[in-house]
């Protein structure tokens, strides 16, 4: 597996690639990895002939700088899971060759970023769709791949890729979860055990909801409200959104009529969870 710095040295390798007709497909990460990335790193080795994950933490995406600097590391731990799980190269930029000094050129998905992450991580989605462009242009992939665990990320990168003409599938594969059900995070190692018992509740109750369409409940507010006052039954849980919306548009719906997403968001002591489920009726 080669580990790769710099910009230009990783283009080379895909250019390369390219050349010999081997199809790119591209995992990009923040580190930390658990199941959840392997999982996408495994996608992409099986779709492509030549698997590339980007190991970079980007701080234009970080709305707060306690988050940025509490982000786990570990580089050569991680090194060694995306290799055993079948990565070809990793690219790993340091920030000033990401963004040099003089940089200032930055991406904004309008619409689909008002709500939610979008309202309460101010500059959060500019900058994973900034740090996605230049990803983007600089491994040049065939196919990349999202998790469906940042449901509004994975939205706001197909709406990048389709507006800017980028031509390559974006895959977005399902949530990994604990076997209780907790959605898989690199924050959940920040977690006290306390808080990380009372952090099921977010699967919980968005099960419940999921259990409550399945019986017929299409009252979207009383499903919503429902999930809030679930989650707010736990002592450490403060609530940032619940949603109950269209899973395309990401507006709130009143009714569900066909399909439907929940999306929630919430802090336990210092750390902050999302989690969503498909609602479809
Ligand atoms: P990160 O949080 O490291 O996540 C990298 C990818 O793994 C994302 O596509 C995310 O949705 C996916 N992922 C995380 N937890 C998952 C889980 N439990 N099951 C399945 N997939 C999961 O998301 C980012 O990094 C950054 O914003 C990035 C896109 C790399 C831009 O900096």
């Amino acid at each position: 597996m080669q580990i790769i710095h710099e910009p230009k040295a990783m283009q080379q390798y895909v250019e390369e690639m390219r050349r010999a007709g081997r199809s790119i497909g591209l995992v990009p990460t923040m580190g930390a990895l658990h199941e959840g990335h392997l999982s996408l790193i495994r996608r992409c080795r099986a779709d492509n002939d030549v698997a590339v994950m980007t190991l970079f933490v980007n701080p234009k995406q970080f709305d707060r700088q306690d988050d940025l600097a509490r982000y786990p590391r570990d580089f050569d731990r991680d090194a060694d899971l995306a290799r055993a799980a079948g990565a070809d190269a990793i690219f790993h930029p340091a920030a000033d060759e990401m963004y040099p000094s003089g940089y200032a050129t930055y991406v904004t998905v309008e619409g689909l970023t008002n709500r939610w992450e979008g309202a309460t991580r101010p500059g959060h989605f500019r900058g994973v769709a900034t740090v996605c462009a230049k990803l983007f242009a600089v491994c040049r992939p065939h196919r990349a791949y999202f998790g469906q665990k940042d449901y509004q990320q994975s939205l706001v990168i197909r709406r990048l890729v389709a507006d800017l003409n980028l031509g390559f599938e974006v895959v977005v594969l399902p949530t990994v979860r604990e076997a209780d059900g907790l959605a898989l995070s690199s924050r959940n190692v920040l977690l006290s055990p306390e808080a990380r018992r009372q952090a099921l509740v977010l699967s919980q109750a968005l099960v419940a909801a999921r259990a409550a369409v399945r019986s017929g409940e299409r009252d979207a507010e009383k499903l919503r409200g429902d999930i809030e006052a679930r989650i707010r039954g736990v002592p450490l849980a403060v609530v940032d959104y619940v949603a109950v919306c269209d899973p395309d548009t990401l507006e709130p719906l009143t009714r569900i009529s066909e399909r439907a997403v929940a999306l929630v968001a919430a802090r336990f002591g210092a750390v902050r969870l999302i989690d969503n489920i498909g609602l479809d009726a």
